[in-house]
């Protein structure tokens, strides 16, 4: 389908789609789209072509998909203006992190914000700490990468490390999911960074969560906090981050909100992603570090499910499993996964799959906030 967009306009297009420019001047979430590059938009998200010179695009629609224009620029003017914040500060790296309820457009705030700062050649790192909608790594996963080019989707970077933290939302793992976080800070500050930004998950609501975000902020050290607010939300949180630089940046309106169900869909496509091709192999527990030195022998018997993550002998995150037996007379465990690699540590999630790599539901997860 052919589609021509009046200047000032954005084309708001929500999977699955795939859209092409075919002339005219086009931009998402602050990068330029080249002609005949073909963006994919997959299903349950939104992408929007801010069209800054009238452009012509082709668009190709998927069941249930969805185009819509509207007036302007869908991306917040004070997006852009946080930028100078950051721009502010005088050490190297300058550490942001980014904090805002699900669906309030974290993950999209830090592609613009990318995008805006790679243009300036600045050597830059994200780290993605939302566990139940992992953009970087796999889901249940603290993930970072170093970005070099524009993108339209964080999703398109590739994991440098990944932590496992087994868990789709903090709530379940909060001093794990700090453990990931410190580590993957020290690491990165190692490759001397200019910028380093950190999203964050969406539990942002009641005392937990509140402390969960300040213990993240003291081990993330972050120069500036900026926050994705709706209504008042944040207010708790911004009260407990006293010490830190806040700012409050607006919550888009033009995002698209993804139910629970819709989000656990997700979670699911991207365990399937990261178990493609994926077989069971068996590998004696005698040669294995389990990371959980609790986990006793008879538990593993009722493990069968388990989401696993797997590392070498550096701690190098090498990617998930799931554990689909342990022989308790050749004390083997046969995971099925897509590592080639021999791992030397395991670590057990809270998370279990079933056969079609579906979450099984606990009914300590049931009430899970914020994945
Ligand atoms: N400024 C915007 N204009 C149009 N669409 C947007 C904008 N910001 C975000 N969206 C779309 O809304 C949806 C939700 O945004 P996003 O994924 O960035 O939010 P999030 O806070 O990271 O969500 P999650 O809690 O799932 O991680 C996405 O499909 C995204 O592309
Ligand atoms: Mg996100």
């Amino acid at each position: 389908m052919n589609r021509t967009v009046e200047k000032g306009k954005t084309l708001l297009v929500d999977g699955p789609a795939s859209v092409a420019v075919v002339s005219g001047r086009v931009e998402v979430f602050g990068s330029h789209v080249r002609h005949g590059q073909k963006i994919v938009i997959r299903e349950a998200k939104r992408l929007p072509f801010f069209v800054a010179e009238k452009a012509d695009f082709d668009v190709s629609l998927g069941e249930n998909a969805g185009v819509e224009e509207v007036e302007g620029d869908t991306v917040p003017a004070s997006w852009a203006e946080s930028l100078n914040l950051l721009a502010e500060v005088k050490k190297k790296p300058a550490v942001a992190m980014i904090v805002g309820k699900a669906d309030s457009g974290k993950t999209s705030y830090c592609t613009y914000l990318i995008n805006r700062l790679v243009g300036a050649k600045h050597k830059i790192a994200v780290i993605d700490g939302d566990l139940g909608q992992s953009d970087i790594g796999p889901p249940c996963t603290i993930a970072y990468a170093f970005v070099s080019r524009r993108l339209a989707e964080l999703y398109s970077l590739k994991a440098e490390q990944a932590f496992f933290v087994g868990a789709t939302s903090p709530s379940e793992a909060p001093d794990k999911a700090v453990e990931g976080m410190t580590l993957m800070k020290k690491e990165i500050l190692a490759k001397a960074p200019d910028f380093v930004l950190v999203n964050t998950d969406g539990w942002v609501e009641g005392e937990d969560a509140v402390n969960y975000k300040l213990r993240l902020a003291e081990v993330l050290e972050p120069d500036v906090v900026l926050c994705i607010q709706q209504q008042n939300e944040l207010e708790p949180m911004l009260a407990a981050l006293e010490k830190f630089v806040k700012t409050k940046v607006e919550w888009p309106s033009a995002v698209k909100p993804r139910g629970m169900e819709k989000r656990k869909h997700l979670r699911e496509l991207n365990y399937a992603k990261y178990l493609i091709d994926a077989k069971v192999k068996a590998w004696p527990l005698s040669h294995l570090r389990i990371e959980e030195e609790n986990l006793i022998l008879n538990k593993l018997d009722e493990g069968k499910g388990t989401l696993v993550g797997l590392y070498d002998s550096q701690k190098k995150f090498l990617g998930i499993g799931v554990l689909s037996e342990f022989d308790n007379v050749r004390k083997t465990l046969k995971i099925l996964t897509s590592v080639s690699e021999k791992p030397i540590v395991i670590s057990f999630g809270k998370v279990k799959l079933d056969k079609n790599l579906r979450e099984i539901p606990t009914s300590q997860r049931e009430d899970v906030i914020g994945s």
